[in-house]
């Protein structure tokens, strides 16, 4: 079996394999601000929980004598061969866990040949993360920024990086009201963190430029009284990696690039509409991220996009909102079949995996589990956790009585 032909027999692995010793030993390695931006949500934490409670809504019914010896997780998309239906989901801010970030993210990608989606909130500019990616499959996550020059540098950079895809969220036009971190004084945002990929950005820079030379952006925003950290903490970044963030210090640029960011981050007045110009913009597949309701998915199609990703953003954006898992299943039928649909939200394993599989998903994306791995030992972690839920999947695949992804579909569902 998996766990045999792995030897894990003998060994500890390197992060725990239960998914709630997981998270309790990121839980001790993380400051109190990382760990409440990390594993926080929304509000009363209420679709946080129901993101995983929700897969007991869904049971596996296995079956026997199958022949399942010889099994085959591979599967493509997006032009994209993957060793198993998975990928590293899009998170940002991710010095909170590691100060190596996506290098670490990186890496483990490259050992396990499991695409990574780049945030547009990285702490490393996609072009760093890109070379440590080598071959290995890449996607762009893109927020729509304020700014149209930066949207197009971004998906001009995303080219030119070999992104196979752009990813566009759209739940998070406006960030959710994230208790555990106001509480806190949401110190990520304050810091400046998560910003490489503007402060490495030509456009981005003009315009901070421009603020400067017009006197303004560089007054202290009402609510942002952390402008010394500020300047600290892209002072660290630009120590990790130096290069890109550390032009934007030299030039003086620190503090005007932290409200510059504020102010473009995102944009919340955008339609259906606007997804017409990003066709003509690039030729890359775009996947939409964040669809929840089956009409929206049906707008998706109409507009010609490629894939969606159902996700609710790890239950941070609406507090009450419906468990993603529970939105799954009449997506898939809405779609059905015209283009791949992609899952996130609440996979804590291989079954999790497994069942979404079932429920019409074509691939899943992980979250917060990579991050606590990340958390507690680098790439070696991120690695691990990745090995982890192939081999619970690879395992649970076979003994309900499946060789191949193909072979699953809902009648495995009791
Ligand atoms: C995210 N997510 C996210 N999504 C995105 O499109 N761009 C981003 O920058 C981020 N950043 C981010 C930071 C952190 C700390 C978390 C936990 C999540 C959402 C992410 O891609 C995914 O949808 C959720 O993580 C899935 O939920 P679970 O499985 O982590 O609970």
């Amino acid at each position: 079996s998996a766990i045999f032909r792995k030897g894990l027999f003998g060994h500890r692995p390197v992060v725990p394999t239960e998914p709630s010793a997981l998270a309790e030993a990121a839980h001790r390695a993380m400051s109190k601000e990382a760990w409440a931006y990390v594993a926080g949500g929304a509000g009363q934490q209420r679709t946080v929980a129901a993101n995983t409670a929700a897969f007991d809504h869904f049971r596996l019914v296995p079956r026997m004598l199958a022949n399942v010896e010889t099994r085959d997780l591979r599967t493509t998309l997006f032009g994209v061969d993957m060793p198993a239906p998975l990928m590293l989901g899009p998170v940002g801010v991710l010095e909170l866990a590691h100060p190596r970030a996506e290098h670490e993210v990186a890496a483990a990608a490259r050992a396990t040949g499991i695409p990574m989606v780049i945030s547009t909130q990285a702490s490393v500019p996609m072009e760093d993360v890109a070379a440590d990616l080598g071959d290995t499959p890449r996607l762009y996550q893109l927020y729509w920024s304020k700014d149209e020059s930066i949207v197009e540098s971004f998906v001009r950079r995303a080219e030119a990086i070999g992104s196979d895809a752009l990813v566009v969220t759209l739940d998070t036009h406006m960030l959710g009201w994230r208790t555990r971190d106001l509480d806190l004084g949401y110190l990520p945002f304050a810091r400046g963190l998560g910003i490489a990929q503007y402060t490495s950005d030509p456009a981005f820079r003009a315009l901070v430029d421009e603020r400067i030379a017009a006197g303004s952006g560089m007054s202290v925003r009402p609510g942002l009284r952390e402008i010394p950290a500020a300047l600290s903490a892209v002072a660290s970044m630009a120590q990790h990696h130096p290069g890109k963030v550390v032009e934007s210090l030299r030039s003086g640029h620190a503090r005007a690039a932290v409200e510059t960011f504020l102010d473009v981050f995102s944009r919340s007045d955008l339609i259906w509409d606007d997804l017409d110009r990003l066709r003509e913009m690039t030729d890359l597949p775009i996947v939409l991220k964040g669809l929840q309701a089956p009409e929206d998915a049906r707008r998706a199609l109409e507009h010609g996009v490629d894939g969606i990703i159902v996700s609710n953003h790890g239950g941070r954006q609406v507090d009450g909102a419906i468990a993603s898992i529970d939105a799954l299943p009449s997506i898939v039928d809405e779609v059905d079949g015209r283009i791949p649909v992609l899952f996130d939200s609440g996979i804590r394993s291989g079954a999790d995996i497994l069942k979404a599989l079932a429920l019409g998903a074509d691939a899943v994306l992980l979250g917060r589990p990579y991050v606590y791995g990340l958390a507690l030992a680098g790439a070696a972690g991120v690695q691990a956790v990745v090995e982890h839920m192939i081999a619970e999947l690879d395992l649970s695949l076979g003994l309900v009585g499946c060789r191949s992804a193909d072979e699953i579909g809902r009648e495995l569902l009791g």
